[in-house]
């Protein structure tokens, strides 16, 4: 486990739209440099940022054409390298976007595959039907009638995003290699050499390890603990415990138990399905009654997150982290469904919770979701959650985003009365921002906070009871939360006295009863 993991609090910047240190309409990586401070300055120490590889970006750049070269739109690879120093001289870490399971069409490996005699070596880079069929093929999305080479070919998730072939582990078809076939072993390890070549560095001190793309991905009719594509996993980290061992690997797989086995330091806990996260922060996405957790006027109770929550956390403690984040580049943003306090309240818990945090740009100061935006580079729904950074009040020109004339703009900037800047905010003490500050300040000052400290549920009352709080224990703090209309007073049997270390709205802990007041957070160390 790297050890500056343990105390990573992450900040997800979507490159394009951070800020346009150019004046071209777009993000770039000299963008990112200029605003490492006001990250830092923030709490986080620690940046993942979005595929900035070169594309054609019909998936917003997780369509990438060549993973060893950043896409001009955002700067050179040396851009690239003087923000991993930047990073690190502010003792601050990066990790990059790794996309293993598919490439864009246009990857080079992907134009020598698609030809009628490919040569040898990316003959099976892809997975290939070894005749043209125009049916159904086992639950597999295919591609028929566009390449010159007689078959079809899978892919991962848009068109345009051909499956890197690591193989099959349940076979049914010829044309189905076995996952330990040299060509998928060739796969493997053509992935450890990009790798390698952003975690070297070229000069300077290289990445500090990758955020992966849908992990759980590459070995396809795999079973249903994903064995095969564990295995893949488990490899490329023996790789890096030799070589890099200080680097990271966080996925997108949203299965901690699967995934932290598999060789990850760290699993996202997603929107999926029945998510009990999605039950915090996003339940009008389940359908039916809005019953978010956070949200002051519903009946949500803590324990449809706990429900799903406490087994993973419990069964991975010790293999490493599940992260809790503010949202990301594919989920509605935040203030779609919460207010400012409501949304107050959520990061509370998010920030003290055990595990690594990611707070997705912009959700810092409370930027809407846009959602009546057209599409932009295959983003559909997600349109809304990608807009520019919000630096100052829009009275200026684009938010002072970017000093580009606004119809050149990667997406438009928002427009509305009152929309969030970080100018404005940084001069109100009780602004959404510097309540991030002072909660990302407590968790970095206590180290019973952080990742690794444990985590005991004291009170978690059911739906039908009226009392919506929701109390932990965190090593010697205790942390309570009550999102709901009325006042609550709840016996805590836990002896000592205990001072107030932080609190949003009004609360106490005295005599052993936690008094939580409509709306209200605090979190207690004992003396
Ligand atoms: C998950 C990424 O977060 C998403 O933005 C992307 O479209 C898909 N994977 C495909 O790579």
């Amino acid at each position: 486990m790297p050890e500056w993991l343990k105390d990573a609090i992450f900040y997800e910047v979507y490159p394009q739209s951070f800020y346009d240190s150019n004046g071209d309409g777009i993000g770039d990586i000299q963008g990112i440099i200029e605003k490492l401070d006001y990250i830092r300055n923030l709490g986080c120490n620690a940046l993942w940022i979005n595929p900035c590889f070169d594309s054609p970006f019909k998936d917003a750049g997780y369509d990438v054409r060549d993973y060893k070269k950043v896409a001009p739109r955002y700067g050179t690879n040396e851009d690239l390298f003087r923000l991993f120093d930047e990073i690190h001289r502010r003792n601050m870490h990066i990790i990059l976007d790794l996309v293993p399971g598919h490439t864009s069409e246009e990857h080079e490996w992907f134009t020598e595959s698609r030809k009628i005699e490919p040569n040898d070596e990316f003959k099976n880079r892809y997975i290939w039907t070894d005749s043209w069929y125009f049916w159904g093929l086992d639950g597999l999305k295919f591609i028929a009638g566009e390449a010159e080479r007689d078959g079809c070919y899978i892919v991962n998730f848009f068109k345009c995003q051909p499956a890197l072939n690591y193989g099959f582990l349940n076979r049914r078809e010829k044309w189905q290699l076995p996952p330990d076939h040299s060509d998928c072993i060739a796969t493997r390890e053509a992935l450890k050499d990009i790798m390698r070549f952003w975690l070297t560095g070229d000069g300077v001190r290289g990445c500090d390890g990758f955020r992966v793309d849908m992990a759980d991905s590459l070995v396809k009719f795999d079973d249903d603990k994903k064995s095969a594509t564990s295995a893949v996993w488990r490899n490329i980290r023996s790789m890096l415990d030799a070589e890099f061992p200080q680097a990271a690997l966080v996925c997108e797989w949203s299965s901690p138990v699967q995934s932290l086995k598999a060789g990850f330091h760290a699993d996202f806990l997603l929107d999926h399905g029945n998510s009990g996260y999605r039950s915090l922060v996003r339940d009008y996405e389940n359908g039916g009654t809005d019953n978010s957790y956070f949200k002051k006027n519903s009946n949500g109770s803590i324990n449809r997150f706990l429900d799903q929550y406490l087994p993973w956390y419990e069964a991975t403690k010790n293999d490493g982290f599940i992260c809790l984040i503010t949202g990301n580049h594919d989920t509605p943003r935040i203030g779609h469904c919460l207010n400012k306090s409501e949304t107050a309240l959520a990061f509370a818990v998010i920030f003290t919770m055990p595990g690594v945090p990611f707070l997705y740009y912009g959700d810092e100061i409370g930027m809407s979701f846009l959602y009546h935006l057209p599409t932009k580079e295959g983003s559909y729904g997600r349109t809304g959650s990608r807009t520019p950074m919000q630096w100052k009040p829009n009275t200026h020109a684009n938010s002072g985003f970017s000093k580009a004339p606004s119809e050149k703009l990667y997406l438009p900037v928002d427009i509305t009365q009152n929309a969030p800047d970080v100018e404005t905010q940084e001069q109100d003490p009780t602004s959404l921002l510097n309540t991030v500050k002072s909660l990302l300040h407590l968790r970095n000052s206590e180290t019973d906070l952080r990742s690794q400290s444990n985590l005991i549920i004291i009170h978690a009352p059911g739906s039908d009871s009226g009392d919506r709080s929701f109390i932990y224990r965190r090593g010697s703090c205790i942390a309570a939360v009550n999102p709901g209309t009325n006042e609550v007073n709840v016996p805590i049997a836990i002896n000592g006295k205990f001072k107030l270390l932080y609190s949003i709205g009004n609360c106490g802990l005295e005599n052993g009863n936690c008094r939580l007041e409509s709306q209200s957070f605090g979190v207690w160390k004992a003396e």
